[in-house]
């Protein structure tokens, strides 16, 4: 989609959230609500911050991540009322607002204070962001129950914010196209993450989460968080799970290449792939997602029978004893949004047999969610079960050999619309 056409789109995406928070607010009897950007902390006992990325209400409303101490007034039948922190400032430069249509539609004034700005006539008044920063702000702070309501506005995107996530993966994806071929050039990690940033034009701190890029064992480390500056020897093996975020909202892509020469990886990575894809099919509006999750289970236990990694006990066998946990210790995916893993998916907790799982609702229209299935190599989690009663059923020179290779991961970006799926990740050339 064009520029022009999705900036137009931020006006109507600014209406449907002023609806959205009316009724909230109707239910909760408030008169006014005051939304903060918050600023990023400190580190403790030094005189630099954190890297800032924003609130998440206030990021829904105006997907200005780089804007601290701002203020965002809600009112019913109002135009909202965005103050935004402009300080004269000769150490440090204040974000740009280029002009654009969603500034038709609130009413934008710029600050100099970084206190919350006093407000006439406000009525009951709720106010919701870091704690840290309302200290001295009237009004009900956080209240739980709107928040929960807030939360839910989250849920099902706006045509604005589908546009948004598209455009977050088509850049993540040439991203990944990257980190590929460093990796087969033989990239160490840390090379790989700068060829990442390169050709997303995306600081690693402006990202969604910190990339994951793991070669060879570190494959199996599922949030691994460093960077190797020095390629393995043999590298055998890339996980890179990285995103961007546009206008705010965030993509969660992972993907996972083998080095030439390793068949049994390889086809393994295949093998993924279809169920990964098959999963992806399943999305559609009325799904459980908790069974998108338990069907991955089967897929995985056909996947290490079909392996040869474990023989001797069924599919069935497989998931019920537990043995597909320990290769796939998490969940299938999350609500996807402003924040990476978005708001409001568990409105029942996750089953016992999911502890993981941060999404367990029936899928609507408008909902976005990643797909993630996994198949890791884990020392902590398979040695209790070669040295259990099942023991005898794995392969152990198959796990051998696929240890060095850490594990595989395959993740997209799926919008549940009225009659099945848009995967944003396979559109967007992924
Ligand atoms: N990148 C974190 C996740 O996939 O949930
Ligand atoms: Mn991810
Ligand atoms: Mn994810």
């Amino acid at each position: 989609m064009p520029d022009t056409e999705l900036l137009f789109l931020q006006p109507d995406h600014i209406q449907t959230l002023q609806q959205r928070y009316e009724r909230a607010m109707a239910v909760h009897g408030y008169d006014s609500l005051l939304i903060s950007s918050g600023a990023a902390p400190m580190r403790y006992g030094d005189d630099q911050s954190w890297h800032f990325q924003g609130y998440g209400p206030f990021l829904h409303w105006t997907g200005l991540t780089g804007q601290e101490h701002s203020w965002l007034l809600i009112r019913p039948g109002q135009t909202p009322l965005l103050w935004l922190y402009q300080p004269v400032d000769f150490w440090h430069a204040n974000p740009e607002l280029p002009d654009e249509p969603w500034q038709q539609v609130m009413e934008v004034r710029f600050i100099q204070q970084r206190e919350a700005p006093r407000m006439e006539r406000a009525g009951k008044l709720a106010v919701i962001g870091d704690p840290a920063m309302l200290a001295h702000v009237p009004g009900d702070h956080n209240p739980e129950p709107l928040l929960a309501d807030l939360d839910e506005t989250r849920v099902h995107k706006t045509p604005y914010e589908i546009a948004c996530l598209a455009r977050a993966n088509e850049i993540a994806v040439r991203g990944h196209q990257a980190a590929r071929e460093a990796f087969l050039g033989g990239g160490s990690e840390f090379e790989i993450s700068l060829a990442y940033q390169r050709a997303t034009r995306q600081r690693e701190a402006e990202a969604p989460y910190h990339s994951i890029i793991g070669l060879n064992e570190h494959a199996g480390t599922l949030h691994y968080q460093y960077y190797d500056t020095e390629a393995p020897a043999t590298a055998r093996s890339l996980l890179i799970d990285a995103g961007v975020r546009f206008r705010g909202y965030c993509s969660d892509i992972t993907r996972t290449t083998s080095a030439g020469g390793e068949g049994r990886f390889a086809a393994l990575i295949q093998g993924l792939e279809q169920l990964q894809r098959r999963l992806c099919e399943m999305v559609a509006p009325g799904v459980d997602y908790v069974a998108i999750h338990r069907k991955t289970h089967e897929g995985i236990a056909a996947l290490l029978n079909a392996a040869g990694v474990v023989s001797g006990l069924d599919d069935e066998a497989l998931v019920e004893q537990g043995v597909t946990r320990a290769f796939f210790p998490h969940g299938i995916g999350h609500f996807l949004g402003i924040q990476v893993h978005d708001v409001a998916g568990k409105r029942e907790p996750a089953p016992a047999d999911a502890p993981f799982l941060r999404l367990t609702r029936t899928l609507e229209p408008g909902m976005v969610v990643t797909i993630e299935p996994g198949l890791y190599i884990i020392p902590s989690l398979l040695d209790s079960v070669l040295d259990g009663p099942l023991g005898r059923h794995v392969n152990r020179s198959v796990l051998d050999e696929l240890r060095g290779c850490g594990g595989i991961r395959i993740e997209d970006n799926v919008v549940v619309t009225a009659d099945g799926a848009r995967n944003l990740t396979r559109e967007a050339g992924g």
